[in-house]
This record gives structure tokens, C-alpha cells and sequence, in this order.
């Protein structure tokens, strides 16, 4: 079966049509010819899971990782860093309705605080696109850089030496499970958190990972495959440091944190200068990002965050600056004071439930800042929220090779 390529949908996957039915492919761009041999039909949408592409578009660029195509992370390598941007330009665009700009990312490569590596009989590394049992093996993770090199050949070193089991994604027997790397990308510092099914003893692990920072042994005995564990010991550094605009932020293995440093500079600007008035509330704050940052600058932070570990990081994070934020822990929703000038919102995925739109609405604040990493809950939101307007909107290209990007829009009380 022969289709041409039309678009590249939303979701970063090229589209074509057989019979008039929408095909998704991934890696592939607009006028390229592809032979496919396989579909799958996932969540009422196809996807061609064997194909080959025949004619090669002009823009097609040569990817920089070895594994990709076979490794489900990246979608978009074989396009220019020029015409990704271009892509997320577009992408909200038909989102919003009008010309938005998206700032490009200081470093394509070498810029992700996080990754979560599958460690498991079926493989170390990445799944593969469209499978839960099938991995990847990987030696390097360019989108990390070269401590994502260092640290996997000394897990493998670890696992040959001390004869520890992996994982078996289908049987659910053997120890490791995930190996997860975190980086604060201008201090340096490594933290590596081996997630494992039952407890290995310490002394199996001192002489391993002795270059990163700090040292994880989490548990994770039950059957949900997530590389969040229960932190059992560690050694060296309890937490491990970023360092942004002169403000120290602490990293534990189980709290959020921007995913790439660069790019969170020029997100901690947008804000500082979209911010109205005096007092401010920071909704859904994580470990305290974007209230430290205020509060530095001399305003009055009011912070709210669901994760009672966030809540004492971010505490921590405000001491550790010299500043004062008012960190309490608890739900967005259930907030009846919203008596500011300005609120800054930056929920999950999902985007604001319908009893915090309400809220904000019946609400005097000025200035709404809604920070997101879901360009299509924001728009959602937006129409949602009647009582302002929308006065400004950027994008932000948190990450590269990828079609997702972040959004901040500034919005005024009509
Ligand atoms: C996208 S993160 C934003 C973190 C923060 N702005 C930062 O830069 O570190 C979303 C945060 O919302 C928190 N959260 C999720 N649901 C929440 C709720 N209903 N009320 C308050 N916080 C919530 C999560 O724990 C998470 O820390």
C-alpha cells in the first residue's frame, strides 16, 4: 500500500490517505512516498507500524542519534531545528487563530534535566514506538548528553560484576527496573536513582556511580511499570543543585523540575515581566520555580502546590535563596482567597478544572499568567476563562526534537 504524505498532524507524525482513512506515520514529512506494510489501529485512530519511506523529501536532515526511528523518544530529528520551530509556529497558529512566536532553544541537544532509562530483560534503554514490551538498547541518549554515555556503561558494568537480574516487563521477575538521570545543567551535578523491584544491598552499590553527585536506591515492588520509587538510601549528596538567574533550585529524585535549565531563563524573564502589581500567587508551584524568582525580585509570593514533597522542596529551595514565599500545600480548586494582583497558573496536562475557571473568573485579579505545556488545555482554557482577555502569547521550545511546546499567555480582566 503506496500513500503520499499531505501534513505533519499536531502530534508530529506525517499524514496520508488510504481509501480516504487518515493514516498516522511517524518520521516522515509532507510529499514523501511511503510503502506501508502494517497498521494499527490505537485509541480510533491508524498507525502504520511497518512502512519504508520511497521518496525522500528535500527537507529531510540526517538525524544526529543513532537510534532514532527504532527508539520511541524523539520524533523529530529528520527535520531541521529551522523547520521545527516553523512547525510549532504553525501548530499554534491553527490553535489560536494568530501569529505567535516561539523562541528557539539555546541548545538543541544536551538539554533534557531528566530521563527515565527502562532497565529490563527485554532491554536497556527506550521503548520502541507503539510497544510496552519492546526496548531499545541504547549506549547514549544525545538529548541528555554525555553523562546519559558514562552512566549506562557503568550500570552495565554493575549489573555483569554484581550478577543482579533486570526486570522482566511480561513476567514481572528480576530486580532493576529503571535507571533515571537527572542533571543540573549549569552546575553539573549528576543524580542517579536506580529504581529497583526489592532492596539490594548497599555495600553491592558503593564502588559504582561514583562520579554523579548523588545516588538513589528507590523501590518499586508493585506491578504499574513507572520509574517513581520510594527513595530506600542513598549516597553522597541528598539533593543535587541547578543553578538559574542566580537563584539555587534543589533536586530530589521524586520532584518536578523544568526539563530544560536554558529555556526555563527565558521562561523566568517572560514572567518577571508579564507580572502586574505587587502581590502575587503562585497556583500549582512545584518546588517554588517561578515564586523564588518573584519573591527575589522583591514581590509578594503567595505560593499553593498539591505534592507534599514539592511543598517542603520548595521551602527549602526559598531558604536556601534568603527569600520569603508563603508555601501551602493543598488543591488549586479548594482556594477561596484570590485577592492579588497577579496569578500565575501552570497546571498539569489536563490544564484548569472547570471549579478553578470559575473561580478565576468570579475573581478581582488583574493579571492571569498561565504558563503550559499543553497548547490545546490552554486554548480550551481560555475560552473558558470570559472574564479576561487575552493580551499576550509565546511560544516557548522547551524540547527540541519533539513536536511539544510550551506556551505562556498573559491574560487581563476584561
Ligand atoms: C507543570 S508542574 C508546574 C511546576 C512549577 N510551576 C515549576 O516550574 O516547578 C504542575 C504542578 O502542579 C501540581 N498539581 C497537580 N494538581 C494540582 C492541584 N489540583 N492543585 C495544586 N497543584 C497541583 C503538581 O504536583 C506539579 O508540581
Amino acid at each position: 500500500m503506496k500513500l503520499k504524505i499531505e501534513k505533519l498532524a499536531d502530534n508530529g507524525f506525517g499524514v496520508g490517505f488510504l481509501n480516504e482513512k487518515e493514516i498516522f506515520i511517524p518520521y516522515t514529512l509532507p510529499g514523501e512516498e511511503i510503502f506501508i506494510e502494517k497498521i494499527q489501529k490505537r485509541k480510533g485512530k491508524n498507525f502504520a507500524l511497518e512502512f519504508r519511506v520511497v521518496s525522500q523529501s528535500k527537507k529531510r536532515v540526517e538525524p544526529r542519534c543513532p537510534y532514532f526511528e527504532k527508539c520511541g523518544g524523539c520524533l523529530f530529528q529528520h527535520l531541521s531545528y529551522k523547520d521545527q520551530i516553523k512547525f510549532k509556529r504553525e501548530k499554534l497558529k491553527n490553535l489560536f487563530q494568530r501569529k505567535i512566536k516561539v523562541l528557539p532553544s539555546p541548545k538543541q541537544f544536551g538539554y533534557r534535566g531528566k530521563i527515565d532509562i527502562v532497565v529490563s530483560s527485554q532491554g536497556i534503554g527506550f521503548r520502541q514506538r507503539g510497544f510496552w514490551n519492546k526496548v531499545i538498547e541504547i549506549d547514549e541518549c544525545p538529548l541528555f548528553g554525555d553523562n546519559a554515555k558514562k552512566s549506562l556503561s557503568e550500570l552495565r558494568k554493575l549489573i555483569r560484576e554484581q550478577k543482579i537480574s533486570l526486570y522482566d516487563l511480561e513476567s514481572h521477575k528480576g530486580l532493576i527496573r529503571y535507571l533515571v538521570l537527572r542533571e543540573g545543567k549549569f552546575t553539573g551535578q549528576l543524580m542517579v536513582n536506580l529504581v529497583t523491584k526489592r532492596e539490594i544491598e548497599r555495600e553491592k552499590l558503593t564502588k559504582y556511580f561514583n562520579f554523579a553527585q548523588s545516588f538513589y536506591l528507590s523501590l518499586n515492588p508493585g506491578l504499574s511499570d513507572v520509574s517513581f520509587g520510594k527513595p530506600l538510601y542513598h549516597f553522597k549528596d541528598e539533593f543535587i543543585q541547578e543553578k538559574i538567574l542566580g537563584i539555587t533550585y534543589f533536586i530530589h529524585p521524586n520532584t518536578f523540575f523544568q526539563s530544560n535549565s536554558y529555556q526555563l531563563k527565558n521562561l523566568l524573564k517572560l514572567i518577571a515581566k508579564f507580572v502586574k502589581g505587587k502581590k502575587v500567587l503562585d497556583l500549582y508551584c512545584g518546588v517554588g520555580t517561578f515564586a523564588i524568582f518573584l519573591a527575589k525580585k522583591g514581590y509578594l509570593v503567595d505560593a499553593l502546590e498539591l505534592s507534599p514533597s514539592s511543598v517542603k522542596m520548595a521551602k527549602l529551595n526559598a531558604m536556601a535563596n534568603d527569600v520569603y514565599v508563603n508555601f501551602q500545600e493543598g488543591r488549586a480548586e479548594e482556594i477561596d482567597n484570590l485577592n492579588y494582583d497577579t496569578v500565575i497558573v501552570d497546571p498539569p496536562r489536563p490544564g484548569l478544572g472547570s471549579k478553578i475557571i470559575k473561580k478565576l473568573n468570579e475573581s478581582k485579579i488583574q493579571r492571569l499568567i498561565y504558563v503550559s505545556c499543553n497548547p490545546h488545555s490552554l486554548a480550551q482554557n481560555i475560552s473558558q476563562l470570559k472574564n479576561f482577555s487575552l493580551k499576550k502569547i509565546i511560544g516557548i521550545d522547551m524540547f527540541p526534537q519533539t513536536p511539544e511546546v510550551e506556551t505562556i499567555a498573559a491574560l487581563d480582566r476584561k
